[in-house]
């Protein structure tokens, strides 16, 4: 059997609300981020495979029509050259027989060498869900422009400092892409002209997301960190919050927004610990429905 018809066979409805108003802070880490009830499940038992993190994203910024909204994503995918892009391949096809409503890609495409983008774009021609990428501190050091071409040929709608208005489920959404902010590339205010509050941004640099409180976006989507890559519990954290990453993986509240940081799916170099690689799930929630059904 594929990896599709194995984890077709395994899902189950979401569960439990992932994250809510009010929501106490975990003591241990950074003082905004939110402890979220994230499943994680392993997509495939291989040296290539990532995890699979489901997360429900309650907010007052999530108009009730798009309650229920699925968001895939993926960051940091960091093709290599002269490796087969199997990880990528799977998490594709994990995507595939999810159907969330979009995808979003948060950067990071590339190593260095844009030698194997020919790869990233049959790759990313197999997905079958309408997705929006913008790009990374790699994509620019790489070859912005490759990248960027590499991407339209596989059908993403690229966000360059720039935004879309979609229908989804009968709904107006605004899905934003905010070039790299560790490049100095970005520029919000270009980015959200024309865009009113509860947009989905894409941002390569989760810290972008404190530069984004005017504009009220519902929730932003990171990678950079590859959740810290190699993950002593306090000792990591501490350490990237030193060097500026104060925001590693997972959840959290800045400005009014959630911001989701994904651990990405590779890495520049490919170690890892404590840090698996992951394909995202993200399902909206509204908070006004929310309350309601809880009553
Ligand atoms: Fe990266």
């Amino acid at each position: 059997m594929t990896v599709f018809g194995e984890l077709r066979d395994q899902l189950r409805p979401a569960g439990r609300l992932a994250s809510r108003p009010g929501t106490r802070p975990d003591p241990r880490r950074s003082p905004d981020r939110l402890r979220p009830r994230v499943r994680r499940r392993r997509v495939k038992r291989e040296r290539a495979a990532a995890r699979l993190v489901e997360v429900e994203v309650l907010s007052k910024r999530v108009p009730p029509a798009l309650d229920g909204v699925r968001i895939g994503h993926l960051s940091d995918l960091h093709v290599r050259t002269g490796v087969r892009p199997r990880r990528l391949e799977a998490a594709v096809a994990t995507l595939n027989a999810l159907r969330p409503d979009l995808v979003a890609l948060t950067g990071d495409y590339l190593c260095l060498s844009t030698r194997p983008l020919p790869r990233l774009t049959r790759a990313l021609r197999a997905l079958e869900v309408p997705a929006f990428a913008t790009l990374g501190n790699h994509d620019h050091w790489g070859g912005a422009r490759a990248v960027v071409r590499a991407l339209e040929a596989a059908s993403m709608r690229v966000l360059v400092n720039a935004s879309v208005e979609l229908r989804v489920r009968g709904a107006p959404l605004s899905v934003v892409g905010l070039d790299d902010a560790v490049t100095g590339h970005h520029d919000p205010d270009r980015a959200f002209r024309g865009v009113g509050p509860g947009a989905i941004v894409l941002s390569h640099d989760p810290k972008s997301a404190r530069l984004l409180g005017a504009h009220r976006p519902a929730l932003v989507l990171s990678g950079h960190t590859h959740g810290g890559q190699v993950y002593f519990r306090r000792v990591t954290p501490f350490l990237a919050a030193r060097v500026g990453l104060p925001f590693l993986a997972g959840l959290f509240e800045v400005e009014g927004a959630h911001l989701y940081v994904s651990r990405g799916l590779g890495a520049a170099l490919p170690v890892r610990f404590n840090a698996p690689p992951e394909v995202t799930v993200l399902t909206l929630r509204a908070a006004a429905l929310g309350s309601s059904r809880a009553a």
